[in-house]
């Protein structure tokens, strides 16, 4: 794909970024700011170009109401503080205040604009919107790869009407996702855990048609289990997708190895420190429940870690928040940061679970790539066109 870099865009003008601060937030505060931080290389490029800075973004789901617990407000001062200047903020993202507010910007000043979403134009890709929202500025950058899987006004629609950019965490992601699973060095292993084979149906087609070693965690592993006969006692299961899982398994045969769990780790309930036991396929009591990988199953895992050249991981092994059920996708996760560091792994990772599993193992800044996107990372994943990438596309 090629696109307009920020490099080529014209210096002293308004740039109208499109940003992803959709952020979590505790008590009216920022809570994680990676998404601040992954903005700040596109605004200082646009800073040192002597350009003033409107940044766009949503927050929340207001469904086109102004909704006060989802205003941006409060992102623009720890965003300053990131960037080391006052960023001033726009209680619009259209209109005369909003114009007014940019026009009394010095050159390199940074504005951020009100919530696109309190319009309700804006997730209907309302090109009147984009129009309004187009006419504050000069041109355009989308650095929220991870709101590109969205075809809305901001991300999409203003794209066709002033000359668009890719910013640099837009570059970054598609590079690493390109790198991972474009033409990736092989071979190629993915990891694919969470809860439910029903949310990930596509996911797991692309990838076992793509990858040359697949391996299968969390819930979404005892439907497989399931539908090859394997008693998984009082397991979550969606037993009604046990076709859907023979299905893939199919589709996998000689193109794919699948690598389903071994061994499990068992649990009469699930809480903090509950009594757990380890134990091989088919010995599983009625009242047990599957809630981790067991260690035979995380050896078969690592081991095929380092004979791939390339890891792409989307969803926890088990369940890792509640230890002792963190033990699988920890240890998984430290073995991947370790090749990653020594360089004998390109380690990409991405969607909201997975981020917060390396955080707890504390591994996350030593992946090749951690994606700062939840279910963009899961639609390009599933082999879909982005429409927010899509559109800046020459
Ligand atoms: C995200 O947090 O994944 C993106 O900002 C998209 O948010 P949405 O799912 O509300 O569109």
């Amino acid at each position: 794909m090629s696109f307009r870099r920020i490099e080529d865009a014209p210096n002293e003008q308004t740039a109208l970024v499109r940003v992803d601060f959709n952020v979590p937030m505790a008590d009216g505060k920022v809570s994680d700011d990676t998404r601040l931080r992954a903005a700040l290389p596109t605004i200082k490029a646009l800073q040192g170009k002597g350009c003033k800075v409107a940044l766009l973004a949503h927050f929340d789901r207001p469904k086109g109401k102004r909704v006060p617990e989802m205003s941006l407000q409060p992102v623009a001062a720890p965003l300053g503080q990131l960037l080391g200047a006052d960023v001033a903020f726009a209680d619009d993202c259209v209109g005369d205040a909003a114009k007014a507010a940019i026009a009394a910007l010095p050159n390199g000043g940074v504005i951020l604009l009100e919530n696109t979403r309190f319009h309700a134009g804006e997730e209907k890709n309302d090109p009147e919107l984009a129009k309004a929202i187009a006419a504050l500025g000069d041109f355009y950058v989308n650095d929220a790869f991870s709101a590109a899987h969205r075809a809305h006004a901001s991300t999409e629609g203003i794209a066709h009407i002033l000359p668009a950019y890719a910013g640099k965490q837009m570059e970054r992601e598609l590079d690493a996702l390109e790198a991972a699973l474009g033409k990736p060095r092989r071979p190629v292993l993915g990891i694919v855990g969470g809860a439910k084979v029903s949310t990930k149906l596509d996911l797991l087609h692309n990838l076992v048609a793509k990858l040359d070693r697949l391996a299968i965690g969390g819930g979404m592993a005892n439907t497989f289990l399931y539908a090859q006969g394997i008693d998984i006692g009082g397991s979550l299961a969606e037993k009604d997708m046990a076709d859907t899982a023979r299905a893939i398994m199919e589709a996998a045969k000689g193109k794919c190895e699948l690598l389903l769990p071994i061994d499990v780790v068992v649990a009469g309930e699930v809480k903090p420190g509950a009594d757990s036991q380890t134990r091989p396929l088919g010995q599983i009591n009625a009242d047990e429940k599957i809630l981790d990988a067991g260690p035979q199953t995380v050896q078969r895992l690592i081991a095929a870690m380092d004979v791939s050249a390339t890891l792409i991981w989307n969803g926890p092994l088990g369940v890792f928040e509640i230890p002792p059920f963190d033990a699988a996708t920890v240890a998984a996760a430290k073995h991947a940061a370790y090749l990653a560091k020594q360089g004998k792994l390109i380690a990409v990772a991405g969607g909201g679970d997975t981020v917060a599993a390396l955080n707890h193992a504390g591994v996350a800044q030593d992946m090749t790539f951690v994606s700062t996107a939840g279910g963009a990372f899961l639609e390009w994943m599933e082999g879909k066109a982005l429409p927010g990438v899509e559109a800046l596309t020459r």
